[in-house]
């Protein structure tokens, strides 16, 4: 009998359209919709099942696997990231985990220049005026942003991701380029002159701060009230990466208390932030959807890639991205 693969989204139309050209080597399960499964859809449609293809929405852990049976040969992601997967429980479990990295780098990073020129030129604020019809036109000596030219750019995790944010950021004009990360990345740095550093060190210096990095143990609540005590209080700190890096309520504390100038999050916990949560209402928080890699090419080729990998897990080939666990 053919193997039986579940699929918990609809996915962006020319991934979906070879998901379903897969039909003859394939039984398919899928929750075709724009919103996520719920837990008891993905306990029930994962049993028996040989393969998964799910998204960052899904938590991936033991209760799923052992709901899953023995066959389940392999995990797809659509996504980089694989903090929702219990990665060692994975393991144990004999499954596969395959992700979609390099092609969503560029989406990416683009969102993070967006959100570091939406909180330096105080987008929200002018959009607010615009959309509410009190805005006098142009000002003189209101409203007015800062700029990059000649301040220091620091990048909290200097993978492919933080690495092309900061190609795309240089030609701003910035003097100085300041990263952390768990080991250094000489050739990667090369080209920026890029500077090692300790966390304290570039909270202290940088006037654009960038979070580039995986969520993990090590970076969970690591932007916290002692980190936002270090910055400089005209300091912008962007988001792309997970919401939980970030201590929110911590965050919404220093904003207040303008520990630094801006924050701009393109991920929060949970995503959405329920209407009217304080960091929405707040004059110098500006959120975003979590719409870092969310273009027709990137999602296609990360829809595509997923199905690869999915296809390499259950037929026992060669996946264009795995994780090893
Ligand atoms: C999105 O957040 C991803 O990890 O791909
Ligand atoms: C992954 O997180 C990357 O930087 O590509």
């Amino acid at each position: 009998s053919k193997p039986i693969v579940l699929v918990t989204r609809q996915l962006p139309s020319q991934a979906q359209a070879r998901l379903e050209s897969l039909s003859d080597e394939l039984t398919i399960r899928q929750h075709k919709s724009t919103s996520p499964i719920s837990r008891q859809d993905l306990l029930d449609g994962i049993k028996g099942a040989d393969g998964l293809i799910c998204l960052l929405s899904e938590k991936i852990d033991s209760e799923l696997l052992e709901a899953a049976g023995p066959r389940l040969k392999v995990v797809s992601t659509v996504s980089v990231g694989y903090d929702h997967v219990d990665t060692a429980a994975l393991k144990a479990h004999g499954t596969r985990l395959g992700y979609t990295p390099d092609v969503l780098t560029d989406a990416t990073a683009d969102t993070t220049v967006l959100l570091a020129l939406m909180a330096s030129r105080l987008a929200k604020r002018s959009l607010e005026i615009v959309t509410s019809g009190t805005g006098g036109g142009f000002s003189l000596s209101t409203g007015l942003g800062t700029q990059f030219t000649k301040k220091t750019l620091g990048i909290v995790g200097f993978g492919r991701i933080g690495a092309a944010t900061t190609q795309r950021l240089m030609p701003f004009g910035f003097s100085r380029v300041l990263y952390t990360a768990s080991r250094a990345h000489p050739e990667r740095a090369q080209p920026f002159k890029a500077e090692h550093v300790s966390l304290p060190t570039l909270l202290a210096h940088s006037d654009l701060v960038c979070i580039c990095c995986p969520l993990n143990q090590q970076t969970e609540g690591m932007f916290d009230a002692k980190a936002f005590a270090a910055m400089k209080p005209s300091a912008i700190l962007v988001n792309t990466a997970r919401g939980a890096i970030v201590n929110q309520d911590d965050l919404l504390a220093a904003l207040d208390r303008g520990e630094l100038a801006h924050a701009a999050l393109d991920v929060t916990v949970p995503e959405p932030l329920p209407k009217g949560h304080p960091l929405v209402r707040h004059p110098n928080c500006t959120i975003l959807p979590h719409i870092g890699s969310a273009t027709e090419e990137t999602r296609n080729a990360m829809g595509n890639m997923a199905i690869t990998n999915m296809m390499a897990g259950v037929f026992a080939e060669q996946m264009t991205a795995e994780v090893e666990l």
